[in-house]
């Protein structure tokens, strides 16, 4: 992938835009004062600001995370915790416009709200996912100690003096981060670690009501991060009265928590597949679902020119193994590793700059469709990212193991999944003799049968793993190479058993 940069955009060229903290217009011009000591923004520049309206009435701000979420302040909700009261304006400058073609309108599904009095932040999760685009885009939350004295921006429709009345189009104004003792000074010890301070200390410049909630935006250099969300305060803009704001990275873990517990969407062992036929004929796959997000940490997805044509799983930091049907070219195509959804920046995106196949014999259908990538740098491990262990040769699998594929691509999935997003089913075996009977000649000891879910026509991915475990470490057992075209209930599907060439594997590692 690469990155081009100009100021505040940042294109993709897998097609892909990762938005994040990403300003899509620059302001051009000095517009009129307003929010204390601040300007109206230019249209639609800080893309992660949205308003929460109660009865239609703009009463907080907020800002986008991710397409089903906001963060606000918890004060926000307090005599209002039913979400669905609540509606998001996104993609909004002029509020006393009610139909700005730029605008998304969501109702509240679920408020979270810490339980601490201290913590001033909520999350408001989403009836429908929001369109991200140049108008509405989510902010990473900053996760590094805040630099004292740093600049950074307030953004909102709140009053733009004390008891004012709230303004229709969006104002920004910076503030400098204020250190905490003199902080609490001003304000006789009030200010936890959880809150910070910014304004002027000879006042000026400050957020006001209508504003709770919103954002506090720190340029890091190449985009945006939020830092705070405009908590309280004594008076707007008041001297030695400078605003006070929820620390947002000391909630993170709450906030991902939070949204991990409800968006479990996803799952972490899924059920095994099977095939259904309905009544009208349509054949369909039961029990293929969504993987959670990074749950299976060695799965790569090959790309040329931003798309995905097969996956792989990463065995060793420079290594790959896949399919050999795939035609993996070395110099051209990328392994993306941490990725879950496709329409998201993974974490890595690693040039593979050398292809080996087992020294086979001609035939078809190939006797040893396998391919070994090597990656030009090291993947780097963590959490998101990290290889699955080869089996040794003489490890056999039989029925003491459960074996699981995952892979993205359309599939036959009967309750829909969607393609961009990585999901899993589990696999039974079929043993070598009933495969036998159901292919002829071309099943030999080197390929893994599996339920006919497993092909490629019913999971959608070509090169998919199958990995087992017994006692929970998983072992790459089968890279998929073939099955029936038209998922065939009949048809195992073919897995080539990665086990039987592992000590070509270890002697390509060493010698590489
Ligand atoms: C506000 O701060 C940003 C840096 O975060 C800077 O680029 C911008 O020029 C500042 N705006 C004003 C009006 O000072
Ligand atoms: C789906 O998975 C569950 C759990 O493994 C299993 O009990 C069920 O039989 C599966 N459904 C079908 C139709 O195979
Ligand atoms: C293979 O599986 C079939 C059907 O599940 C079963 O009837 C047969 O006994 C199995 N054969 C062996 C050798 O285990």
């Amino acid at each position: 992938v690469v990155l081009i940069q100009s100021y505040k955009w940042i294109l993709i060229l897998t097609g892909l835009l990762y938005l994040a903290g990403v300003r899509s217009f620059v302001p051009e011009q000095e517009m009129e004062t307003r929010i204390i000591g601040g300007q109206e923004a230019w249209a639609h520049s800080w893309p992660w600001q949205v308003s929460l309206q109660l009865d239609s009435m703009p009463a907080c701000g907020g800002a986008i995370i991710s397409p089903l979420w906001v963060t606000s302040a918890a004060h926000c909700f307090i005599r209002h915790t039913k979400a669905s009261l609540w509606t998001v304006l996104a993609g909004k400058h002029d509020l006393d416009n009610p139909e700005e073609p730029q605008q998304q309108v969501r109702l509240g599904s679920t408020v979270y709200n810490t339980q601490s009095k201290e913590s001033d932040v909520a999350l408001l999760k989403l009836e429908k996912p929001l369109e991200f685009n140049h108008f509405v885009r989510p902010i990473d939350i900053w996760m590094t100690p805040l630099p004292l004295l740093m600049k950074c921006t307030i953004t909102g429709w709140g009053s733009t003096r004390e008891n004012g009345p709230r303004v229709n189009r969006l104002q920004e104004v910076n503030v400098t981060i204020l250190p905490s003792d003199d902080c609490n000074q001003y304000y006789l010890g009030r200010i936890r670690p959880s809150m910070f301070c910014a304004g002027k200390d000879e006042g000026g410049v400050d957020a006001c009501q209508g504003d709770s909630g919103g954002p506090l935006s720190c340029f890091t250099g190449t985009r945006y991060e939020l830092a705070g969300l405009v908590s309280w305060g004594v008076g707007c803009g008041r001297a030695k009265r400078p605003g006070v704001y929820t620390r947002v990275q000391e909630h993170a873990q709450w906030m991902s928590d939070t949204m991990g517990e409800s968006d479990s969407g996803c799952d972490q062992t899924p059920g095994l597949a099977g095939l259904s036929l309905s009544a009208d004929g349509v054949l369909s796959v039961v029990n293929v679902t969504e993987s959670c997000p990074f749950f299976w940490p060695w799965q790569v997805s090959l790309q040329f020119n931003g798309r995905h044509y097969c996956s792989g799983a990463l065995i060793h930091p420079h290594w790959v193994i896949t399919a050999k049907h795939c035609g993996v070219r070395a110099k051209e195509d990328v392994a993306v590793l941490g990725l879950h959804d496709m329409k998201f920046l993974p974490v890595q995106t690693i040039l593979i700059d050398k292809v080996f196949n087992p020294p086979q014999k001609a035939g078809f259908p190939p006797k040893s469709d396998l391919a070994l990538l090597h990656l030009s740098v090291a993947a780097r491990l963590g959490s998101e990212v990290s290889p699955v262990c080869v089996p040794e040769e003489d490890n056999s699998l039989d029925d003491t193991w459960s074996c699981i594929t995952a892979g993205w691509g359309a599939t036959k999935a009967k309750d829909g999944v969607d393609p961009d997003r990585l999901h899993h089913a589990g696999l039974t075996l079929v043993n070598e003799s009933t495969c036998r009977h159901k292919w002829g000649g071309f099943i030999t000891d080197t390929h893994i049968c599996s339920h006919p879910a497993g092909s490629t026509s019913c999971m959608g991915d070509s090169g998919a793993p199958l990995f087992c475990q017994k006692h929970g470490t998983y072992f790459l057992f089968g890279v998929v190479t073939w099955g029936s075209w038209h998922c065939d209930s009949e048809k195992p599907a073919i897995f080539t058993s990665v086990s039987d060439y592992q000590s070509w594997i270890n002697k390509m590692i060493i010698k590489f």
